[in-house]
């Protein structure tokens, strides 16, 4: 009788801790699994946006453009105007953001020097938009494009 009553107090301690560590493991499983899967449910998605029809953007040339988009802030979306870089060699676009690598300011092209100048802390980028000079530490962002109907098509984020 007594050993049955120690295996039935075994038996329930048993589940008792088996129980908690279960509780253990959803207080720590579900917040690492909801923070891990956080970045995908809220990352934005590309948006195509049209840049410009092929014939206003000059070949052999950096052409300034400001693109309209929309910018989410939580549950609503602001309007706001992007400023990018055409680079157009024949049928081929490089396109840059404007946003320094450095503090985020947003770069002039010169197309006297063929350089980008951030007016910030006086950084600076070639062409092809790389850091060549000043605090910066990367090159400028280049964005997805794409050509529908003779109009480049830029992806933003
Ligand atoms: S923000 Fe452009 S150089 Fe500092």
């Amino acid at each position: 009788m007594a050993n049955q009553a120690e295996h039935s107090r075994r038996s329930f301690l048993k589940r008792v801790v088996e129980f908690s560590y279960g509780i253990v493991g959803l207080l720590v499983g579900v917040p690492a699994i909801v923070t891990a899967l956080a970045p995908v449910a809220t990352r934005r998605k590309y948006t195509w946006i049209a840049v410009a029809k092929l014939t206003d953007l000059p070949d052999g040339q950096t052409t300034r453009v400001v693109i309209a988009d929309k910018n989410p802030q939580g549950w609503y979306t602001v309007p706001r105007e992007k400023v990018i870089f055409v680079k157009r060699n024949g049928n081929r676009f490089t396109v840059f953001s404007s946003t320094c690598s450095h503090l985020g300011c947003n770069v002039n092209w010169y197309p006297a020097i063929s350089e980008f100048i951030c007016p910030c802390h006086g950084g600076v980028y070639n062409a092809d938009g790389k850091n060549i000079a000043g605090p910066p530490p990367h090159p400028l962002t280049k964005l997805q494009n794409r050509i529908k109907n003779n109009t480049l098509m830029v992806a933003v984020s």
